[in-house]
Protein backbone atom coordinates (compact mmCIF):
# COMPACT_ATOMS: atom_id res chain seq x y z
CA UNK A 1 0.00 0.00 0.00
CA UNK A 2 0.89 3.66 -0.85
CA UNK A 3 0.13 6.68 0.35
CA UNK A 4 0.92 10.03 -1.06
CA UNK A 5 0.54 13.27 -0.04
CA UNK A 6 -2.87 12.47 1.60
CA UNK A 7 -4.86 15.50 2.71
CA UNK A 8 -8.78 15.35 4.37
CA UNK A 9 -10.15 18.07 6.03
CA UNK A 10 -13.01 18.88 7.61
CA UNK A 11 -14.11 22.44 7.59
CA UNK A 12 -11.30 24.04 8.97
CA UNK A 13 -9.20 21.52 10.52
CA UNK A 14 -6.38 19.67 8.97
CA UNK A 15 -7.25 15.90 9.73
CA UNK A 16 -4.70 14.40 7.86
CA UNK A 17 -2.16 16.95 6.12
CA UNK A 18 0.29 15.57 3.65
CA UNK A 19 0.63 12.18 4.74
CA UNK A 20 3.08 9.58 2.77
CA UNK A 21 3.55 6.41 4.09
CA UNK A 22 4.40 2.83 2.60
CA UNK A 23 3.58 -0.29 3.66
CA UNK A 24 5.42 -3.42 2.09
CA UNK A 25 3.73 -6.61 1.60
CA UNK A 26 4.36 -8.50 4.20
CA UNK A 27 4.63 -5.48 6.75
CA UNK A 28 2.93 -5.28 10.11
CA UNK A 29 2.50 -1.70 10.55
CA UNK A 30 1.75 -0.47 14.07
CA UNK A 31 0.20 3.12 13.12
CA UNK A 32 0.41 5.27 15.98
CA UNK A 33 -0.42 8.44 17.32
CA UNK A 34 -2.47 10.69 19.77
CA UNK A 35 -6.04 10.79 20.19
CA UNK A 36 -7.24 12.89 17.19
CA UNK A 37 -3.61 12.29 15.10
CA UNK A 38 -5.92 11.17 12.36
CA UNK A 39 -5.30 7.86 12.18
CA UNK A 40 -9.31 6.61 12.10
CA UNK A 41 -9.31 9.30 9.07
CA UNK A 42 -6.14 7.68 7.14
CA UNK A 43 -7.31 4.48 7.57
CA UNK A 44 -11.17 5.02 6.58
CA UNK A 45 -9.57 6.32 3.55
CA UNK A 46 -7.62 3.77 2.53
CA UNK A 47 -10.57 0.99 3.40
CA UNK A 48 -12.60 3.19 0.38
CA UNK A 49 -15.31 4.80 3.26
CA UNK A 50 -13.86 8.40 2.83
CA UNK A 51 -12.55 11.00 0.19
CA UNK A 52 -9.34 12.82 0.56
CA UNK A 53 -9.60 16.47 -0.49
CA UNK A 54 -5.76 15.53 -2.11
CA UNK A 55 -3.12 13.06 -2.68
CA UNK A 56 -3.97 8.95 -2.83
CA UNK A 57 -3.23 5.86 -1.33
CA UNK A 58 -2.96 2.85 -4.13
CA UNK A 59 -3.57 -0.53 -2.92
CA UNK A 60 -1.74 -2.97 -5.37
CA UNK A 61 -1.37 0.00 -8.08
CA UNK A 62 -5.06 0.73 -8.16
CA UNK A 63 -6.10 3.96 -6.56
CA UNK A 64 -8.68 3.54 -4.26
CA UNK A 65 -10.79 6.59 -4.92
CA UNK A 66 -10.73 5.62 -8.61
CA UNK A 67 -11.42 1.87 -8.43
CA UNK A 68 -12.86 1.33 -5.30
CA UNK A 69 -14.87 -1.85 -6.31
CA UNK A 70 -11.64 -3.25 -7.38
CA UNK A 71 -9.67 -2.63 -3.92
CA UNK A 72 -12.10 -3.91 -1.49
CA UNK A 73 -11.45 -7.35 -2.59
CA UNK A 74 -7.92 -6.85 -1.43
CA UNK A 75 -8.79 -5.62 1.55
CA UNK A 76 -10.01 -6.52 4.96
CA UNK A 77 -11.54 -3.20 7.26
CA UNK A 78 -12.07 -3.75 10.75
CA UNK A 79 -13.23 -0.44 12.13
CA UNK A 80 -12.66 0.79 16.19
CA UNK A 81 -16.78 0.54 16.54
CA UNK A 82 -18.32 -2.77 16.44
CA UNK A 83 -21.76 -1.52 15.23
CA UNK A 84 -25.20 -3.33 16.64
CA UNK A 85 -26.41 -6.45 15.22
CA UNK A 86 -29.74 -7.17 16.95
CA UNK A 87 -31.16 -10.63 16.23
CA UNK A 88 -28.10 -11.91 14.68
CA UNK A 89 -26.78 -15.01 15.24
CA UNK A 90 -22.66 -15.73 14.71
CA UNK A 91 -23.15 -17.48 11.87
CA UNK A 92 -25.55 -15.59 10.34
CA UNK A 93 -23.40 -12.07 10.83
CA UNK A 94 -20.29 -13.82 8.82
CA UNK A 95 -22.82 -15.67 6.38
CA UNK A 96 -23.86 -11.99 5.60
CA UNK A 97 -20.38 -10.46 5.07
CA UNK A 98 -19.35 -13.64 2.81
CA UNK A 99 -22.40 -12.84 0.42
CA UNK A 100 -21.25 -9.43 0.09
CA UNK A 101 -18.28 -10.55 -1.48
CA UNK A 102 -19.78 -13.02 -3.44
CA UNK A 103 -18.44 -15.91 -1.85
CA UNK A 104 -21.31 -18.84 -3.25
CA UNK A 105 -23.43 -20.57 -0.66
CA UNK A 106 -22.12 -23.61 -0.91
CA UNK A 107 -18.49 -22.36 -0.09
CA UNK A 108 -19.55 -20.10 2.70
CA UNK A 109 -20.10 -23.24 5.54
CA UNK A 110 -16.95 -24.21 5.12
CA UNK A 111 -15.34 -20.76 5.31
CA UNK A 112 -17.21 -19.92 8.40
CA UNK A 113 -16.23 -22.80 10.21
CA UNK A 114 -12.52 -21.92 9.29
CA UNK A 115 -12.86 -17.94 10.15
CA UNK A 116 -14.67 -19.40 13.46
CA UNK A 117 -11.86 -21.71 14.44
CA UNK A 118 -9.09 -19.16 13.65
CA UNK A 119 -10.78 -16.62 16.03
CA UNK A 120 -11.56 -19.16 18.35
CA UNK A 121 -15.29 -18.91 18.18
CA UNK A 122 -16.25 -22.16 17.17
CA UNK A 123 -18.42 -22.44 20.47
CA UNK A 124 -20.26 -19.43 19.59
CA UNK A 125 -21.41 -20.60 16.07
CA UNK A 126 -25.31 -20.35 17.15
CA UNK A 127 -24.96 -17.07 19.68
CA UNK A 128 -26.45 -13.71 19.64
CA UNK A 129 -23.97 -11.22 18.43
CA UNK A 130 -25.42 -8.78 20.44
CA UNK A 131 -25.11 -11.48 23.58
CA UNK A 132 -20.91 -11.93 22.92
CA UNK A 133 -18.34 -9.97 25.24
CA UNK A 134 -17.04 -7.24 24.01
CA UNK A 135 -13.32 -9.30 23.43
CA UNK A 136 -15.33 -12.07 21.56
CA UNK A 137 -17.10 -9.28 19.59
CA UNK A 138 -13.87 -7.93 18.72
CA UNK A 139 -12.70 -11.52 17.63
CA UNK A 140 -15.85 -11.64 15.61
CA UNK A 141 -14.96 -8.46 13.92
CA UNK A 142 -11.65 -9.72 13.28
CA UNK A 143 -13.19 -12.70 12.04
CA UNK A 144 -15.76 -11.02 9.46
CA UNK A 145 -12.38 -9.05 7.97
CA UNK A 146 -10.69 -12.41 6.96
CA UNK A 147 -13.55 -14.48 5.11
CA UNK A 148 -12.50 -13.15 1.64
CA UNK A 149 -9.40 -13.70 2.21
CA UNK A 150 -8.05 -10.34 2.05
CA UNK A 151 -3.90 -9.54 1.57
CA UNK A 152 -3.96 -6.79 3.71
CA UNK A 153 -5.66 -5.88 6.74
CA UNK A 154 -6.74 -2.17 8.04
CA UNK A 155 -7.13 -2.74 11.70
CA UNK A 156 -8.31 0.23 13.38
CA UNK A 157 -7.50 -0.24 17.36
CA UNK A 158 -8.27 -4.00 17.65
CA UNK A 159 -7.25 -4.51 20.80
CA UNK A 160 -9.28 -1.52 22.31
CA UNK A 161 -11.34 -1.56 25.20
CA UNK A 162 -10.37 -5.28 26.07
CA UNK A 163 -9.18 -7.18 29.51
CA UNK A 164 -5.48 -8.05 29.29
CA UNK A 165 -5.82 -12.01 28.95
CA UNK A 166 -8.29 -10.72 25.63
CA UNK A 167 -5.80 -8.06 24.20
CA UNK A 168 -3.51 -10.96 24.42
CA UNK A 169 -5.58 -13.51 22.54
CA UNK A 170 -6.33 -11.01 19.90
CA UNK A 171 -2.31 -10.19 19.70
CA UNK A 172 -2.05 -13.87 19.61
CA UNK A 173 -4.41 -13.85 16.50
CA UNK A 174 -2.47 -11.05 14.49
CA UNK A 175 0.36 -12.95 14.94
CA UNK A 176 -0.73 -16.06 13.36
CA UNK A 177 -2.10 -13.63 11.06
CA UNK A 178 1.16 -12.41 10.24
CA UNK A 179 2.65 -15.68 9.94
CA UNK A 180 -0.27 -16.85 6.91
CA UNK A 181 1.44 -13.62 5.23
CA UNK A 182 -1.11 -11.07 5.91
CA UNK A 183 0.14 -7.34 5.35
CA UNK A 184 -1.42 -5.66 8.46
CA UNK A 185 -1.71 -2.38 9.18
CA UNK A 186 -2.98 -1.80 12.79
CA UNK A 187 -3.65 1.39 14.76
CA UNK A 188 -3.70 1.81 18.38
CA UNK A 189 -1.75 3.64 21.13
CA UNK A 190 -0.98 0.74 23.70
CA UNK A 191 2.49 0.95 22.55
CA UNK A 192 4.14 -1.47 23.95
CA UNK A 193 1.85 -4.02 22.35
CA UNK A 194 2.74 -3.19 19.29
CA UNK A 195 7.05 -3.77 19.93
CA UNK A 196 7.19 -7.56 19.56
CA UNK A 197 4.63 -7.73 16.73
CA UNK A 198 5.12 -5.22 14.08
CA UNK A 199 8.10 -4.91 11.88
CA UNK A 200 7.46 -1.37 11.22
CA UNK A 201 5.86 1.53 12.93
CA UNK A 202 4.94 5.04 11.91
CA UNK A 203 3.76 7.82 14.28
CA UNK A 204 1.75 10.46 13.37
CA UNK A 205 0.74 13.84 15.02
CA UNK A 206 -1.73 16.34 14.09
CA UNK A 207 -2.52 14.41 10.64
CA UNK A 208 1.29 14.81 9.97
CA UNK A 209 4.16 12.17 9.85
CA UNK A 210 6.47 12.08 12.74
CA UNK A 211 8.62 9.23 11.76
CA UNK A 212 8.05 6.10 9.54
CA UNK A 213 10.47 3.11 9.62
CA UNK A 214 12.11 -0.21 10.72
CA UNK A 215 11.11 -0.49 14.26
CA UNK A 216 14.98 -1.33 15.40
CA UNK A 217 16.07 1.90 13.15
CA UNK A 218 13.23 4.11 15.25
CA UNK A 219 14.30 3.47 18.38
CA UNK A 220 17.83 3.64 17.76
CA UNK A 221 17.74 7.04 16.62
CA UNK A 222 15.41 8.21 19.31
CA UNK A 223 17.94 6.57 22.21
CA UNK A 224 20.53 8.82 20.32
CA UNK A 225 23.11 5.69 22.04
CA UNK A 226 22.59 3.03 24.43
CA UNK A 227 21.61 2.83 27.87
CA UNK A 228 23.53 0.65 29.48
CA UNK A 229 22.56 -1.24 33.06
CA UNK A 230 25.51 -2.54 34.94
CA UNK A 231 24.89 -4.67 38.28
CA UNK A 232 27.27 -4.54 40.61
CA UNK A 233 28.00 -6.37 43.89
CA UNK A 234 29.30 -3.99 45.94
CA UNK A 235 30.94 -0.70 46.58
CA UNK A 236 28.38 1.70 44.35
CA UNK A 237 28.93 4.68 45.18
CA UNK A 238 33.02 4.18 44.38
CA UNK A 239 31.38 2.56 40.77
CA UNK A 240 29.34 5.36 40.35
CA UNK A 241 32.20 7.85 40.39
CA UNK A 242 34.94 5.44 38.66
CA UNK A 243 31.94 5.09 35.93
CA UNK A 244 31.46 9.17 35.51
CA UNK A 245 35.47 9.71 35.04
CA UNK A 246 35.38 7.59 32.24
CA UNK A 247 34.63 9.93 29.94
CA UNK A 248 31.88 7.82 27.47
CA UNK A 249 29.54 7.68 29.74
CA UNK A 250 26.56 10.29 30.77
CA UNK A 251 23.84 10.68 33.15
CA UNK A 252 25.14 8.03 35.50
CA UNK A 253 22.73 6.55 37.91
CA UNK A 254 22.66 3.97 40.43
CA UNK A 255 19.14 2.98 41.88
CA UNK A 256 18.65 -0.36 44.28
CA UNK A 257 22.15 -1.38 43.05
CA UNK A 258 21.49 -1.32 40.00
CA UNK A 259 24.01 0.93 37.54
CA UNK A 260 22.17 2.29 34.56
CA UNK A 261 24.36 5.07 32.51
CA UNK A 262 24.22 6.89 28.89
CA UNK A 263 27.02 5.49 26.70
CA UNK A 264 28.26 8.24 24.36
CA UNK A 265 31.35 6.31 22.97
CA UNK A 266 32.81 4.50 20.05
CA UNK A 267 29.09 1.81 19.41
CA UNK A 268 31.70 -1.11 19.29
CA UNK A 269 33.37 -0.04 21.92
CA UNK A 270 31.14 -0.40 25.14
CA UNK A 271 32.91 -3.71 25.79
CA UNK A 272 35.38 -1.22 27.49
CA UNK A 273 33.30 -0.23 29.85
CA UNK A 274 33.14 -3.59 31.47
CA UNK A 275 36.71 -4.55 30.95
CA UNK A 276 37.83 -1.30 33.07
CA UNK A 277 35.06 -2.00 35.78
CA UNK A 278 36.62 -5.43 36.31
CA UNK A 279 40.46 -4.55 35.82
CA UNK A 280 39.47 -1.85 38.78
CA UNK A 281 38.23 -4.89 40.93
CA UNK A 282 34.44 -3.79 40.27
CA UNK A 283 32.44 -7.37 41.37
CA UNK A 284 30.00 -6.92 37.93
CA UNK A 285 27.14 -9.50 38.01
CA UNK A 286 25.86 -8.36 34.44
CA UNK A 287 26.50 -5.82 31.73
CA UNK A 288 23.63 -5.38 29.01
CA UNK A 289 22.51 -2.47 27.17
CA UNK A 290 19.24 -1.60 28.34
CA UNK A 291 15.93 -1.95 25.88
CA UNK A 292 14.13 1.37 24.83
CA UNK A 293 10.20 0.40 24.65
CA UNK A 294 8.04 1.99 22.27
CA UNK A 295 6.52 4.14 24.85
CA UNK A 296 9.82 5.75 25.05
CA UNK A 297 9.66 6.33 21.69
CA UNK A 298 6.71 7.84 21.36
CA UNK A 299 6.99 10.33 23.95
CA UNK A 300 10.14 11.81 22.71
CA UNK A 301 8.83 11.70 19.34
CA UNK A 302 5.93 13.52 19.85
CA UNK A 303 6.99 15.75 23.07
CA UNK A 304 7.37 19.28 20.53
CA UNK A 305 4.55 18.45 18.69
CA UNK A 306 1.85 17.91 21.81
CA UNK A 307 3.32 20.75 24.10
N1 LIG B 1 -16.50 13.23 10.37
C1 LIG B 1 -15.76 14.16 10.95
N2 LIG B 1 -16.14 15.44 10.99
C2 LIG B 1 -15.39 16.40 11.55
N3 LIG B 1 -14.20 16.19 12.12
C3 LIG B 1 -13.74 14.93 12.11
C4 LIG B 1 -14.50 13.85 11.55
N4 LIG B 1 -13.77 12.71 11.69
C5 LIG B 1 -12.65 13.06 12.34
N5 LIG B 1 -12.61 14.39 12.60
C6 LIG B 1 -11.52 15.11 13.26
O1 LIG B 1 -10.32 14.77 12.61
C7 LIG B 1 -9.26 14.63 13.53
C8 LIG B 1 -8.65 13.26 13.38
O2 LIG B 1 -9.58 12.29 13.83
P1 LIG B 1 -9.29 10.73 13.76
O3 LIG B 1 -10.52 10.05 14.22
O4 LIG B 1 -8.76 10.39 12.43
O5 LIG B 1 -8.12 10.57 14.84
P2 LIG B 1 -7.52 9.26 15.50
O6 LIG B 1 -6.04 9.36 15.35
O7 LIG B 1 -8.19 8.06 14.95
O8 LIG B 1 -7.88 9.46 17.03
P3 LIG B 1 -8.27 8.37 18.17
O9 LIG B 1 -6.96 7.86 18.69
O10 LIG B 1 -8.98 9.18 19.18
O11 LIG B 1 -9.10 7.30 17.54
C9 LIG B 1 -9.86 14.88 14.90
O12 LIG B 1 -9.56 16.19 15.28
C10 LIG B 1 -11.34 14.71 14.68
O13 LIG B 1 -12.07 15.51 15.55
MG1 LIG C 1 -9.30 6.54 15.79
Amino acid sequence: MAIEGLTKRFGKLTAVDNLSLHVEPGDIMGFIGPNGAGKTTTIRIAATLLKPDSGRVCIEDIDVVKDPEAVRPLIGFMPDFFGLYEDVLVWEYLDFFASAYHIPPHKRRRLIDDVLELTDLTTKRDSLVSELSRGMQQRLCLAKTLVHDPKLLLLDEPASGLDPRARIEIKELLKELRRMGKTILISSHILPELADLCNKITIIEQGRLVVSGDVETIMNQCRGGKVLSIGIIDRHEEALAFLEKLGTLCDVKCTDGLITAKYVGDPDEDYMVLTALTTNGFKVRSFTEQPLDLEDVFMKVTRGAVA
